[in-house]
């Protein structure tokens, strides 16, 4: 399998868990690169269902090293309660999980900073999972931010957050929130950093030496294409660079070192959160959550939903150099007799055959649509690329076409077993 990057081909929750789970099987390490515990992956093993936030999917698979990279923001309490909580379910967290040291950290600041901008923006909010992300990033930047390797030496802490706490502080009054307590969170986090500090190690050097030993190493993107702070529909994305490039700069491990690109995608289109999303409508939405799907795994929202947007997918193939699609929740689209497929969008009298940059011109675009006929027949039994109805098999090649790529995996329910290989 060599070295494989997994991104999310859309707006995020594409079933990135899922198939990570599935591909683990051949890899040796899997990586986490971006994003906080604003990600919820979900694995189902057996009748378990297992959210993952912050510690990669591949845990929830024997003998099988889990890393949390440096481009990765943690919240410390967070994930002791994540590492707690998945021991309770009997998996195994001990020396198959490596935190990088170099990881940034969130702190309570980052949470309320996060509430409270959200507030002022009002009707222009951005619909974050309030876990800190953005501040977390921010601080980041500002070259102000704590990271894992200061977390872990209390002395270092203590003076660190000192600072930080003063200045956040004086913007929490300024915002009218409640300024935060110095001791109170200096309690809390130095509890969480003695019990990481066993994870905590310089992961560069561990993947190098890895890579040489001959692993297989997989990169677990989270979030989606269009959620990057750079090819995203800014300003509705996230805070880190969730498509294949942040997965270099978020672990160490160099551009000529990766092999292959899978790019997750449903086979309709989902997002949570404000921003625009060209293909959303209302009847596919009722659809599909009438059937129990699409909350968010996170925070629990329904998710919007809207017909599959080859125009986005086309777009994510190109900046993340997607080599082969993994399409998941065919299954959704099952009794749909007329099923629509975004060609281009439509923009006055501009015709669109890539996402325009502007978030405004795309909230206002207009999408132009194919129409295929819908199977009608259940697919969640289905085990092999024959067993498919011919126009399911149709819509799989149809959109894996448009989108630019190969069609590699086709998922038709969230167990492991219900995985096609093409
Ligand atoms: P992620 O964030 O990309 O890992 O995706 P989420 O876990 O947030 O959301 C994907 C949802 O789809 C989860 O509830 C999965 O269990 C579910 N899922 C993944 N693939 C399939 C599929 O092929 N069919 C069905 N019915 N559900 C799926
Ligand atoms: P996974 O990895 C879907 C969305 C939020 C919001 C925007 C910014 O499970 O696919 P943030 O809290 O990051 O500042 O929120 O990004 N968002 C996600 N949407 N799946 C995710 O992760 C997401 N992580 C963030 O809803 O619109
Ligand atoms: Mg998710």
């Amino acid at each position: 399998m060599a070295n494989t990057i997994l991104v999310g081909a859309q707006w995020g929750d594409e079933g990135k868990g899922k198939i990570i789970d599935v591909l683990t099987e051949n890899a040796d390490i899997v990586v986490r690169y971006a994003g906080g515990n604003n990600a919820g992956h979900t694995v189902f093993i057996g009748k378990r269902k297992y959210v993952l936030h912050l510690v990669p999917s591949g845990i929830l698979r024997k003998g099988k090293l889990c890393v949390i990279g440096n481009g990765v923001v943690a919240d410390p309490v967070n994930l002791v309660e994540e590492i707690q909580g998945l021991r309770k379910l009997g998996v195994k967290v001990g020396d198959n999980l490596v935190v990088s040291e170099t990881a940034h950290v969130v702190f309570p600041y980052h949470r309320e900073l996060d509430s409270q901008r959200e507030v002022l923006k009002g009707k222009n909010k951005i619909g974050t999972t309030k876990r800190g992300i953005g501040p977390a990033y921010g601080d980041k930047a500002a070259r102000v931010g704590l990271r894992v390797g200061d977390l872990i030496n209390p002395e270092r802490l203590k003076e660190k957050l000192a600072f930080r706490i003063k200045e956040n502080n004086e913007v929490l009054r300024a915002l009218g929130a409640k300024p935060l307590s110095f001791k109170k969170v200096f309690a809390e986090y130095n509890t969480a950093g003695k019990y990481l500090k066993p994870f905590v190690a310089n992961t560069v050097v561990l993947l190098h030496e890895a890579m040489q030993r001959g692993n297989n190493l997989l990169f677990e993107g989270a979030q989606g294409t269009f959620l990057d702070i750079d090819h995203g529909t800014y300003p509705f994305v996230t805070s880190s660079n969730t498509t294949a490039g942040g997965a270099c700069t978020g672990s160490g491990v160099p551009p000529h070192r990766m092999d292959r690109v899978v790019g997750v995608m449903k086979a309709y289109t989902t997002r949570v959160g404000e921003g625009p999303l060209p293909t959303e409508n209302a009847e596919v939405a009722d659809m599909l959550h009438a059937m129990g799907r699409e909350f968010g795994a996170t925070t629990g929202r329904a998710r919007r939903c809207g017909w599959f947007d080859s125009v986005a997918t086309r777009h994510a193939t190109m900046v993340n150099g997607i080599d082969d699609l993994a399409v998941t929740n065919l299954d959704g689209l099952d009794m749909v007799e007329t099923i629509k497929v975004c060609v281009a969008y439509r923009h006055g009298r501009t015709r669109y055959d890539f996402v325009p940059n502007d978030a405004q011109i795309l909230a206002e675009c207009e999408p132009v649509y194919v129409e295929l006929g819908g199977w009608r027949r259940p697919t969640s039994k289905a085990k092999s690329w024959k067993q498919l109805p011919p126009k399911a098999r149709a819509y799989l090649k149809a959109i894996a076409e448009l989108s630019g790529a190969k069609l590699a995996i086709a998922s038709v329910g969230p167990a492991r077993e219900q995985t096609i290989f093409v």
